[in-house]
């Protein structure tokens, strides 16, 4: 099944039950369309039977290649998962699930119904950059929290600004225990700064370039609490105050041009 979100990002479910057998709340997968096609990391919004629903957004290569010419019957190469580390969820009281980009959105809808189901108050911000690009509401995490907003950056629907401005607003209100964040690395590192003094546990989605998803490549290495840590070994989930954001940055940033090119040459 496939189906758009907005004009850049869709939704995609997969048959894989080896993957939704043994799924938990923060854990990921790895999927390739060809034999010797990119490996793409991606976070699990839904498990639906043996199926694994994903969000993707057309940015690269392989997405793109995926959205136009993957229909309802094809197969991947591959779907491998789950991966990662689960992320140990508890009673917290009051907690903030925060997004501004596919991934984070993705994990939302799986953290907000485990979250809910242990007992937590369950306070989710969406944010968008404007009215178009919200999602249907069928995607949303609306009907899982407690509380439900969505925020554009041109404020052409719900609060005007980014999550982390809502956020500050929250916080300053309400007694919030617990935060959990996932989207754009550049607004995570944001978070870091802004929730610097909270007394609250603050996890933030550090989803990066990947290549075999098992700790043995190196590439998905972060600079975590002064030692060296994998994304897709020990995360894709951490503590968001102990990363080390301008190393991440600085890697993400890595194949960008190479990546452009890429999906250039496809659409040429
Ligand atoms: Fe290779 Fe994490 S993807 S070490």
């Amino acid at each position: 099944m496939k189906e758009d979100l907005n004009d850049q990002d869709y939704y995609l479910e997969v048959e894989a039950p080896h993957v939704t057998k043994h799924w938990k709340p923060g854990q990921f997968v790895i999927i390739m369309t060809h034999e010797k096609g990119e490996r793409v990391p991606l976070s699990v919004a839904t498990i639906n039977g043996g199926r694994v629903g994903m969000f993707i957004k057309k940015l690269g290569k392989t997405s793109v290649e995926l959205y136009r010419e993957f229909r309802v019957g094809s197969s991947l190469y591959a779907v491998s998962g789950p991966l990662g580390k689960p992320l140990k969820l508890e009673d917290y009281g009051t907690v903030v699930l925060a997004s501004d980009a596919v991934c984070g959105h993705a994990e939302q809808l799986g953290l907000a119904q485990e979250l809910a189901k242990l007992g937590n108050k369950v306070i989710s911000i969406q944010t968008f950059k404007t009215e178009k690009e919200v999602y249907p509401e069928k995607y949303l995490t609306t009907k899982y929290a407690d509380e439900h907003y969505i925020t554009t950056l041109d404020g052409t629907a719900g609060y005007k600004g980014h999550y982390i401005d809502l956020l500050r607003e929250l916080v300053a209100r309400r007694e919030v225990k617990a935060v959990f964040a996932g989207g754009a690395l550049a607004s995570l590192k944001k978070l870091a700064e802004a929730t610097a003094g909270l007394d609250a546990k603050v996890y933030a989605l550090v989803r990066t370039i990947m290549v075999d998803g098992t700790g043995m490549c190196g590439s998905c290495r972060v600079r975590y609490n002064g030692v060296i840590a994998y994304a897709c070994r020990d995360g894709p989930w951490f503590d968001a105050r102990l990363v080390d954001w301008d190393d991440v940055l600085r890697r993400d940033a890595r194949f960008k041009k190479i990546e452009k090119i890429a999906l250039e040459k496809y659409l040429a």
